[in-house]
């Protein structure tokens, strides 16, 4: 860490990185997801080369707690296990989002299920009775996620989930499809129709909570060793992102690697061999600004001086995150001197930085010191010094 790489002609990202970021990307761990996908491979394991055990699992969450990407990781690991046990085991995964009709989502399972099969002429009743019949003839399994499935409400959701379940069925054929249904609300199960509830409803379901800081820390770790070239993206820049990725983004993991990833657009577009602080400032106020000028012109005087202190401090510190109180301190009375003006005391001085912080302007980190997390010190600096 801290070795300084020249970036000259190049980029800090590695070959391949920024796919290694993109929302699709697959990684090869899932730090604080491991026991979550335990469950899940073994709530299946049984399902593999026995059509009859068939089960539902509901995966439910806010948004960017891992949802899709540990149901994706579940399907890779049961098509290893199916492969090494030689059964045959298939996994789609389809988004009740993106698909508009049951016709569509149905069309996307056949896609991944049997890959050869001409989408043509047929109705969605002979596509699933095709499914069905290839299940059978070749002695496979589906594991079929079906994503987003909140937004599959209505007659029509309603009736493919039956008709996936072969409910309509009167023969007693194995079932050979299980479901992953995942959701941001749990409740969606309440507005199905209820017999069509009742064959769906879940064996289990996993709560997956918002990410903390460090556990955002943990994913981008991970992802930024993947992705970055070494030494061009300090703990202290992942820490930073960690923090505003859990107090602005909730705690969602894909708010955190957008950052990281815009924050290494930017170092690449300066040609700088490292993501500094400003750079992720600028990330951060482009990807979701949370103040304007306008709410800056709000501030009292002293607190409009406070920031310039914290800003010209946070511009000498070159590439810390944080500058020390004591520095702001000395930037403050040099400003209120410039000014000819008398500086507050230091208890004052100190509430007003925590005022700043209260309106989310500053942050003030334990033993670290203040920083900007929502924009560049430079602009603030520029735009507090034309105002004064
Ligand atoms: N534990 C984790 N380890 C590594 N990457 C993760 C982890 N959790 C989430 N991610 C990554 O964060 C991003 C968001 O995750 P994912 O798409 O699975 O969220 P989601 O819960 O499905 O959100 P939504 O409800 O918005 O669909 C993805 O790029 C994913 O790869
Ligand atoms: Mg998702």
């Amino acid at each position: 860490m801290g070795m300084a790489l020249p970036a000259r002609g190049g980029s800090i990202f590695k070959e391949g990185g920024i796919e290694r970021l993109s929302i699709d990307y697959v990684p090869e761990r899932l730090p604080h997801r491991e026991s979550e996908l335990r469950r899940i491979v073994e709530a299946f394991k049984p399902f593999l080369g026995h059509p009859h055990a068939w089960r539902r699992i509901l995966i439910h969450g806010p948004t960017g707690t891992g949802k899709t990407v540990t149901a994706k990781k579940a399907g890779e690991i049961l098509s290893k296990i199916s492969r090494d046990m030689g059964v045959r085991f298939k996994y789609a995964h389809v988004n009740c989002r993106f698909e508009r009709s049951a016709f569509g989502l149905v069309q996307g399972i056949i896609r991944q299920a049997i890959p050869g099969l001409p989408l043509r002429g047929y109705g969605p009743a002979e596509y699933l009775r095709a499914l069905f019949g290839h299940l059978e003839d070749n002695d496979e399994v589906l594991l079929l996620t079906l994503d987003e499935a909140d937004r599959l409400i209505g007659g029509l959701g309603d009736d493919l989930l039956y008709a996936l379940t072969r409910a309509s069925e009167a023969a007693e054929v194995p079932q050979r499809i299980s479901i992953i249904l995942i959701a941001r609300d749990a409740n969606f199960l309440g507005r199905l129709r209820p017999q069509v509830l009742s064959k769906i409803r879940p064996d289990e379901a996993l709560d997956f909570k918002p990410y903390g800081r460090s556990e955002i820390f943990d994913i981008l770790s991970d992802r930024v060793e993947g992705a970055f070239r070494a030494g061009s993206v300090s703990a202290e820049a992942i820490w930073f992102i960690s923090k505003n990725a859990s107090a602005l983004g909730g705690g969602d993991a894909r708010y955190a690697i957008q950052l990281l990833l815009a924050a290494g657009l930017m170092a690449d577009r300066d040609g700088s061999p490292r993501i500094l602080p400003e750079h992720v400032r600028e990330a951060q106020e482009r990807m979701d600004p949370r103040i304007d000028r306008e709410d800056l012109l709000g501030l009292s005087r002293e607190e409009r001086d406070a920031l310039l202190a914290v800003a010209r401090a946070l511009r000498a510190m070159g590439e810390a995150f944080y500058a020390p109180i004591e520095a702001v301190w000395g930037y403050y009375r040099v400003v209120c001197e410039g000014r000819g003006a008398e500086p507050i005391g230091r208890d004052s001085f100190e509430a007003i930085l925590g005022r700043l912080r209260a309106l989310g302007i500053v942050d003030i980190e334990e033993g670290a010191g203040i920083s900007l997390p929502l924009m560049r010190a430079r602009a603030l600096e520029e735009f507090l010094e034309a105002g004064s």
